[in-house]
């Protein structure tokens, strides 16, 4: 699939900060000719250039930025056009402190930083109108031109009266009467019950810090905020262009907006991807980072684009680890196994000043292309090259889906109960996706909207899904019946989109689908023992939240084996219509996770990327035929494939038995 019609290609550059160099015509030339020689054929540009393009308010000046796209366009370097909004101009703060945002202690941040504008103001909004239309008519057709990048890594809330008063025009659309409000928050609860509508504030450490369902509600309003700022920016600049694609890059378990949500008014979706690399277990690092890219295929369920990654090293970490070799043409194949487009980068060249002058750049202060990071990005450049037959293909359609809610997230954190503020739903849920990665099996995300189609897959795992509406039941149930296999866990069903306890048991309307209830919720201490004791004996690490069950009719596949529960079923399987229902109660190691998994696999007859047997840490991942074949133990392995491929970075045959290197990774087609 192309984003970019007037280039399709594996997109292979990053951000690029001319703008920080005008005076230094000698760099920017350099520039292009470093890029060409590190086969880099796109750069994102103008991200945070607001203050050079309007140095004054109503003083234009794109002379500069003319420039630079004609002396990329020249070099046969494509550029990604990003709209400013990410950080404004020191004038545009001092004369409308509006534009910044207020914290939850009601304090107005003055100028500084960058992504911290208020997302209401008025103000605001036109300015950056303004700038975007006139980019858009500077630029939209230019023929270098191939993408836009609104903004830069939206985030935050603002606790300012323009947004406060933004908020209670919400609740008024959302509930229509104060007494559903009341009722929806529960306001009962230590009098809190709002009277009048100018009542209402937002939640925060100087206001309301006890009602769950507000505070639920007042992310969806965040996301409703970013989201209606995002889609004013697209449609001025397709006002110009409506050919033109936009995106915005996300970022890696981010929890302030709901990422389906917010997916559902851009075009294309792009990412900014840092894994911690050798820092403990590779393995468990790619799992994590697999997920992140399998997510945002899934929020629009097509391609996506790497937006952001490091050519080294990042500079805003505890400890800041260069990666080792191989790393980063391994990395970089992760995200195309995944489903992105590009390899895109965050830096181009190093700054020599400032907060990210540390941070690592294809071009480091050196300015030298003999350097093992300049080798590595080109070796990359050269690799999506080499994979151009594959561009076009998209992985197979997943046979199973992992059910992932932004809003059943936040209702987890805001609960207060089993592990106080620890609930750990995104590592919970990495486990489970980790088993279905490592034996090669695609996985898609979706999340309890009405618009999720469970018809299309063999498997739906339900990991801590606390909440649940009642159409999403419905459709479980139905999904079950016409012969699905679901697997839900310990703390799924419990309350309703308001984050109200459902009456009557949990899961909500899924007992007789499931053939048990859960009934308490014990939480562990680190140093507490528990077990899972499968039927044939095998036997479990169980840590942090157990789930006592109540049978209704499933079968007992593994029980507790320790404390006053010792006995009773801790994994079960149901036969309901067609279908089937596993029910896991509690917290189980991966291996645990990996025995179920590997069986349910095998029941169902999930595709996997190869059926040959591999080594710890060499995970095979399916894209378009072609088999990604990638080595996170950190160790030389040995892999011994049943049939005869080729790898298309080097064009060499791969067949037998044979060594993978440290961090090696080869894209196996089958050979004719
Ligand atoms: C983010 C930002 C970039 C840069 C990088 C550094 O992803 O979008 O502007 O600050 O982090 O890693
Ligand atoms: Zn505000």
């Amino acid at each position: 699939m192309t984003f970019t019609p007037r280039f399709p290609a594996f997109l292979h550059g990053g951000d690029y900060n001319p703008d920080q160099w005008l005076d230094r015509p000698d760099i920017l030339d350099k520039d292009v000719e470093l890029m060409r020689k590190a086969h880099v054929n796109c750069v994102s540009i103008g991200i945070f250039s607001w203050a050079r393009l309007e140095p004054a308010e109503g003083v234009y000046d794109f002379a500069w930025l003319d420039e630079v796209i004609d002396r990329l366009w020249k070099g046969g370097i494509h550029v990604i056009l990003a709209t400013p909004s990410g950080a404004r101009p020191a004038w545009m703060a001092q004369k409308y402190p509006e534009v910044l945002r207020v914290n939850d202690r009601y304090q107005r941040y003055h100028f500084g930083g960058r992504h911290n504008h208020c997302l209401t103001s008025p103000v605001y909004r036109r300015k950056v109108r303004e700038m975007d239309t006139r980019l858009a008519e500077r630029y939209a057709n230019h023929p270098a031109v191939i993408l836009w990048h609104l903004s830069n890594e939206m985030s935050g809330e603002c606790h300012c009266e323009l947004c406060q008063e933004k908020w209670r025009d919400w609740l008024k659309d959302k509930y229509g009467t104060l007494d559903k409000l009341n009722d929806a928050w529960w306001t009962s609860f230590w009098a809190h019950r709002y009277t009048d509508w100018s009542q209402v504030e937002a939640p925060g450490n100087m206001a309301e810090t006890s009602t769950n369902g507000m505070y639920i509600d007042w992310r969806r309003f965040n996301t409703w905020q970013c989201k209606t700022f995002m889609m004013a920016e697209r449609d001025a600049v397709k006002a110009v262009n409506p050919e033109l694609k936009v995106t915005a890059n996300l970022m890696e378990r981010f929890w302030d907006y709901d990422y389906f949500d917010l997916c559902e008014e851009m075009d294309v979706v792009s990412w900014d991807s840092y894994p911690l690399w050798h820092s403990g277990d590779d393995v468990a690092r790619a799992a994590e980072f697999a997920m992140n890219h399998d997510m945002m295929r899934s929020f629009k369920d097509q391609p996506f684009l790497l937006m952001e990654s490091t050519p080294s090293q990042v500079n805003w970490k505890p400890v800041n680890k260069l990666k080792r070799p191989g790393m980063h043409l391994l990395s970089s194949m992760q995200a195309l196994a995944h489903g992105s487009q590009s390899v895109l980068y965050f830096q181009w060249r190093k700054g020599r000043g400032a907060a990210e002058q540390f941070h690592g750049a294809v071009v480091d202060h050196d300015g030298r292309d003999d350097t093992r990071v300049f080798r590595d990005v080109t070796q990359v450049g050269k690799a999506l090259e080499a994979l151009m037959p594959i561009y076009d293909r998209e992985k197979q359609p997943a046979q199973a889906c992992i059910i992932y809610d932004w809003s059943n997230w936040w209702a987890i954190d805001y609960a207060q109960t089993g592990q106080a503020k620890n609930m750990k739903y995104f590592d919970s849920v990495n486990m489970h996706y980790r088993s279905l990665w490592q034996l090669g099996v695609n996985v898609d995300f979706r999340d309890t909207r009405a618009c999720t189609d469970l018809s299309r897959y063999k498997l739906v795992i339900c990991p801590m899904l606390f909440m649940m509406n009642e159409a999403f039941t419905q459709k479980l149930r139905d999904y079950v019946a016409h012969g699905g296999t679901v697997l839900v866990t310990y703390f799924s069903g419990v309350v309703d989109e308001h984050g109200l306890a459902w009456l009557g048991g949990a899961p909500h309307n899924l007992i007789d689908v499931l053939g048990v209830r859960g009934t308490e919720l014990d939480a562990l201490f680190p140093e507490d023992e528990q077990a899972l004791v499968m039927a044939d004996g095998r036997c479990f690490k169980v840590s942090e939240l157990c789930e006592i069950p109540e049978m209704h009719g499933a079968a007992t596949l593994g029980t507790y084996g320790e404390d006053f529960y010792a006995g009773m079923a801790c994994l079960t399987k149901n036969a309901f219509g067609q279908g089937q229902a596993y029910y896991l109660a509690a917290k189980v190691e991966q291996a645990g996770l990996d025995a179920i998994y590997a069986a349910i696999a095998g029941e169902l007859s999930l595709k996997c990327a190869l059926t040959d047997t591999l080594p710890h840490g060499v995970i095979a991942t399916e894209r378009g035929g072609a088999v990604f074949l990638q080595n996170y133990s950190g160790q030389r392995q040995q892999v011994t494939l049943a049939d005869a491929y080729t790898d298309l970075i080097t064009g060499k045959a791969v067949s037998g038995s044979f060594e993978l290197e440290v961090n090696g990774v080869l894209v196996l087609t089958k050979a004719s």
